[in-house]
């Protein structure tokens, strides 16, 4: 798996602070409909659990997805999702620090990869 850049450590944040991740990285195969509908439906329940919220977005073999929640909890996520074999040239865009959410009602939800840019412009970099 290629990671072309680690987000910054735990240490950057102290647990409860509220982080936003965002990331891109490309499918190793293709995903059906029914398979992305389910890699959505599992983040949303283990996201809830992890007080996570977030947009995913997929078109073709390229995906982004912005995370945000308490660090400690994006912390064991993120670690979840460098190692899934599923994808692989992860590149994050880094985590930062912020004072309230951008999805706080999604727990995870599939947007359309335009509008996904609009939450994070750097994403248009990729
Ligand atoms: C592009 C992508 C995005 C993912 N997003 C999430 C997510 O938001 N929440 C989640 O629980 N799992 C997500 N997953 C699945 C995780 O990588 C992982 O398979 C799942 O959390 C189980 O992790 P574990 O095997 O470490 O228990 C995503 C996987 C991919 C490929």
């Amino acid at each position: 798996m290629g990671i072309k850049k680690s987000p910054p450590t735990s240490n950057s944040f102290s647990d409860t602070d509220l982080v936003s991740l965002s990331y891109v990285s490309e499918l190793k195969n293709p995903l059906d409909t029914l398979e992305l509908m389910q890699l959505v439906d599992l983040a949303t329940v283990r996201n809830s659990g992890l007080n996570i919220t977030g947009v995913l977005s997929c078109e073709g073999n390229r995906f982004c997805q912005i995370i945000e929640g308490p660090a400690n909890s994006i912390e064991m996520l993120w670690s979840s999702i460098k190692n899934d074999p599923r994808h692989t040239n992860i590149f994050t865009l880094g985590t930062k620090k912020i004072k309230q959410r951008a999805f706080a009602n999604w727990s995870m939800r599939l947007v359309d990869s335009k509008q996904i840019t609009t939450f994070d412009p750097k994403l248009n970099n990729f």
